[in-house]
């Protein structure tokens, strides 16, 4: 079976990446990573240990990653973060705390002891800055040729980005993480606002979460309509909230829900378009393209298994 490592910044998307992946028979969650973006490292830690709990998984572990991008000194998180998905991080709902604590093992070190256990079977999924797998690539750059596959969260190529006409959040929280991790060579699949934007979930879908009558499907529904709330006011267009990093997941169980473009990326870390994804003009006429960039989605299947997953996950929960 597929190995799954998640690496979040966890965040009312990423959570819905927690379930989709926890919600998948196919493949096996082995652990998540925590970074810092929609919330400080620790308050990422600390909602991914209650949420698996809630959820009927204590088994999951969180290794604490790094707090904050290497070429800076500290991370504060923004206001519109807290807006978008609450100053906890999951829509201000209140959930109890997990008795475990993280691992001790520093994520970097969880990521390449697990690439070198799993080789091909591997897959990560950051939907957070790429401050993690970009230290782990420095300190042992070989696992970009032993790791099955890197499906990310971020960018944006077709369209603009959601931080600045060029940027999308988890790539400006940390450009020159993410052009590292694009140069290296990885098998990397970028899923970005060209296809997240895409696939959109409403109140009435959350209604049904909230109908089955159990805690997890209480706390999913009032958590995800804080989200699609902020929506309301950031993207009034939209007509609902996007389901960024479940479509990474999504993609990372089933490859067939986007079309890509093979394409060697790179992001601009100069100037200012500082954090923009882009075809790397110095490997254009390289043979091997390294990275594949989703520039199209299944939306109604995706939204049929996201939903399927997650409800049934929801309702077998306490
Ligand atoms: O741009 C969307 C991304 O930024 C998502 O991963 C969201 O959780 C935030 O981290
Ligand atoms: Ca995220």
């Amino acid at each position: 079976m597929k190995k799954l490592i998640l690496d979040l910044d966890t965040g009312i998307d990423d959570t819905l990446a927690i379930s989709y992946a926890l919600g998948s028979p196919e493949v096996e969650l082995i652990g998540i990573a925590g970074t810092y973006g929609n919330v400080q490292l620790a308050q990422g830690l600390r909602n991914d240990l209650a949420i698996t709990d809630l959820l009927g998984h204590p088994e999951i572990k969180a290794y604490p990653g790094l707090t904050h991008a290497s070429t800076k000194d500290s991370f504060s998180v923004q206001k519109v973060s807290a807006f978008i998905h609450g100053e906890n991080g999951i829509g201000d709902v209140t959930i109890p705390d997990s008795k475990r604590s993280p691992e001790t093992e520093p994520a970097v070190d969880f990521i390449i002891d697990a690439v070198k256990t799993y080789g091909k079977d591997l897959t990560y999924v950051p939907t957070g800055p790429m401050t993690n797998i970009a230290a782990a690539l420095r300190k042992a750059p070989e696992i970009a040729q032993q790791i099955g596959r890197i499906v990310l969260m971020g960018g944006a190529l077709t369209v603009c980005g959601n931080v600045s006409p060029w940027s999308e959040a988890n790539i400006s929280q940390d450009p020159d993480a993410a052009n590292e991790l694009f140069r290296s060579g990885a098998p990397v699949t970028m899923i970005g606002l060209d296809v997240t934007l895409q696939t959109l979930l409403t109140y009435r879908q959350t209604g049904r979460w909230r109908e089955l009558g159990t805690t997890a499907g209480a706390f999913l529904a009032d958590m995800t309509d804080f989200y699609i709330k902020a929506y309301e006011t950031t993207a009034p267009k939209l007509g609902g909230c996007g389901l960024h990093d479940p479509l990474a997941v999504g993609v990372a169980v089933d490859p067939t829900l986007v079309t890509t473009l093979p394409m060697n990326m790179k992001v601009d870390v100069e100037g200012p378009t500082r954090g923009r994804t882009i075809g790397d003009n110095d490997r254009l006429n390289d043979p091997v393209k390294t990275m594949q960039v989703a520039v199209g989605v299944d939306v109604d299947r995706f939204l049929h298994e996201f939903m399927t997953r997650i409800t049934a996950l929801a309702a077998a929960a306490q």
